[in-house]
């Protein structure tokens, strides 16, 4: 208990209850009962971010000034493994992170993002917004973690500094900035490429110094870190869809009454829906600005991109040989 007591202090614990009792209301109007931090690691004026403001504004608001919300943005609470970390154990109490680090925590998160899994956002969204995404809400154990809302992150390309990637020859024996995520190490492995994981934080430098030859991410990713300005060759072939989700540690959930937890959660699914109308803007803005900067993109060939998608099938064996039927059911709700 005592090395508990300081791993909370030492973390500098976000949770400062000014009152004490989850939601009771008594505290004079204006001074908030509970000030609590909200991990984020894109930009101010990113999808995300500014789902997340919009999060912490309703929440406050439900809550009648009684919940504060603070949203760190920039990656200023650490990179997505470490708020995961602080996450667990409630050194944090908000965070919206990628699937692919998560998944490291969550095994079974893996199956959502599964390389060349949805035919498009439609196939992906009824699947998350569905039975099978309630499900694998459901399923986060006793991980201390509880998620709230999914977000959008669209697809992903690869993109380099070398060469356009053209065809499965063009990437072998590239340096491939990958997240933490064992899926993707082994997925680019699988492409006959050299994965490097790496905080998304390094990437712009890694690129610049030669330490990668690229990356992959969606395009307001792309964008907004301003890899096209190091690394200008953009392959479209959209290997995977990597959902967001939005959680809180579970050790500060059990701090709220059942009525602000009824608030977050109903606010949490409002922020989702304004998230995801921002992102199809922004996807649209940041390929608009790609193009304009000059970048060489490329669209992979129907019969290149069903080599690449060969190449990398033992990925379905290696990671949902549990899963199958969710598998079956997921690529069923795409037809
Ligand atoms: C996307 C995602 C980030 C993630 C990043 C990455 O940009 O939104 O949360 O960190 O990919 O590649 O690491």
């Amino acid at each position: 208990m005592k090395t508990k007591m300081a791993v909370f202090l030492l973390c500098g614990a976000a949770l400062l209850t000014a009152c004490a009792g989850a939601g009771g209301g008594k505290a004079d109007s204006g001074v908030p009962e509970f000030v609590l931090t909200y991990a984020e690691n894109q930009a101010e004026d990113y999808p995300t971010t500014q789902g997340a403001y919009k999060f912490a504004e309703l929440v406050n608001q439900r809550t009648n000034g009684k919940i504060e919300i603070q949203v760190n943005a920039g990656g200023t609470l650490g990179d997505e493994r470490s708020v995961i970390e602080q996450l667990q154990f409630g050194g944090v109490d908000f965070a919206r992170v990628s699937l692919s680090p998560l998944a490291e925590f969550v095994p079974k998160l893996n199956v959502l993002q599964m390389p060349y899994l949805y035919t498009g956002p439609e196939h992906m969204w009824r699947v998350l917004e569905g039975k099978i995404g309630d499900d694998f809400m459901n399923s986060f154990g006793d991980s201390n973690l509880i998620p709230l809302s999914w977000y959008d992150a669209g697809a992903r390309n690869f993109y380099n500094s070398v060469r356009p990637i053209e065809t499965l020859e063009d990437i072998r024996g590239m340096n491939i900035r990958v997240q933490e995520s064992e899926l993707m190490v082994d997925t680019i492995k699988a492409l006959g490429a050299n994965p490097v994981p790496m905080a998304y934080g390094d990437v712009y430098s890694g690129l610049q110094t030669g330490k990668i030859d690229g990356a992959e991410n969606n395009w307001p990713s792309y964008e907004s870190t301003r890899h096209y300005e190091v690394a200008g060759y953009y392959t479209i072939d959209e290997h995977t869809r990597v959902p967001e989700l939005q959680l809180v540690a579970q050790s500060t959930w059990d701090k709220l009454s059942p009525e602000y937890q009824n608030i977050i959660r109903e606010c949490a699914q409002e922020s989702a829906v304004y998230e995801r109308k921002l992102w199809q803007e922004r996807e649209k803005i940041s390929e608009q600005k790609i193009r304009e900067a000059g970048c060489v993109i490329t669209e992979l060939s129907a019969e290149e991109k069903a080599r690449f998608q060969d190449a990398v099938s033992p990925m379905y064996e290696l990671y949902c040989a549990d899963y199958v039927d969710i598998i079956d059911q997921i690529v069923a709700a795409g037809k």
